[in-house]
């Protein structure tokens, strides 16, 4: 009989998979845990999944790692989720070059503390030259700030006579954070709800969408599998018929 990764038809890959990491808290307290232990767990599916992504030849891998909503968290949790961030980008370095992974960040990079800064841009330049997966880590974003920052920048080269007016989708997509990145062909999103909760707003006009009630955390290989033979399934028309 054939495994679940057998089963899957390497012709119809999702090139981008985005993914909406939920539930960390919710696993932790089920287990009678701090939350910051939810996110600690929720940092080694990220090594997981990664590995995974590159082991099945997937493009592009998003991962919504820190929204500009989160700012309003306890000023505990979120100095531990950037503390998790800086550890994981210290740790994982090798094991990036090592399966030819090459990382960006999108969002506004700017406004993280410099420490994570410095991280980010170390490990940004140390796998640039990596041919493989695209790990692309949403720090500090926002699809609404997103399009407004890509708006600003916009207006701003119009006034210089750079760019014409009328502006085109495709002109407008550049001006994204990450503007040449194809866009996700896969949503997921886990622990269940039925929300994009402010994640690439433009990207995703026809993503497919997949939901789990897997909590973070137990998000491993085998769930990922699932998700990309669910997406095999789906006709997508893109507004044809
Ligand atoms: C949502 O769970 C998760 C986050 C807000 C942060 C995601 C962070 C990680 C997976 C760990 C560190 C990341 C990297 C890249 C090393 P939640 O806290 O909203 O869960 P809940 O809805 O159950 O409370």
């Amino acid at each position: 009989m054939k495994t679940s990764e057998e089963l899957i038809d390497k012709l119809n890959l999702p090139k981008h998979i985005a993914i909406i990491m939920d539930g960390n808290g919710r696993w932790a307290k089920s287990k009678g845990l701090p939350r910051i232990l939810g996110h600690r767990s929720g940092a080694k599916a990220v090594r997981e999944i990664v590995t995974a992504c590159a082991e099945l030849k997937i493009k592009i891998l998003t991962l919504y790692a820190f929204s500009v909503e989160n700012w309003n968290r306890p000023k505990t949790e979120v100095r531990a989720l950037m503390m998790l961030l800086e550890e994981y980008l210290k740790k994982e370095l090798k094991e990036l070059n090592k399966n030819n992974i090459r990382l960006i960040a999108t969002g506004r990079i700017d406004e993280l503390p410099d420490t994570a800064q410095n991280a980010l841009k170390k490990v940004s330049d140390a796998t640039s030259k990596n041919t493989g997966l695209v790990l692309n880590l949403a720090l500090n974003y926002g699809g609404r700030a997103e399009i407004i920052d890509a708006i600003n920048k916009l207006i701003k080269e119009v006034l210089n006579g750079k760019i014409q007016i009328p502006v085109d989708e495709e002109i407008f997509k550049k001006h994204l954070y990450n503007g040449l990145l194809a866009d996700p062909d896969l949503l997921i999103r886990t622990s269940g709800e039925m929300r994009v909760s402010n994640f690439l707003l433009w990207q995703i006009a026809y993503t497919e969408i997949y939901v789990t009630d897997v909590f973070w955390p137990d998000f491993n290989k085998d769930e990922l599998i699932k998700a990309i033979l669910d997406y095999q399934q789906r006709e997508r028309r893109f507004g044809r018929i």
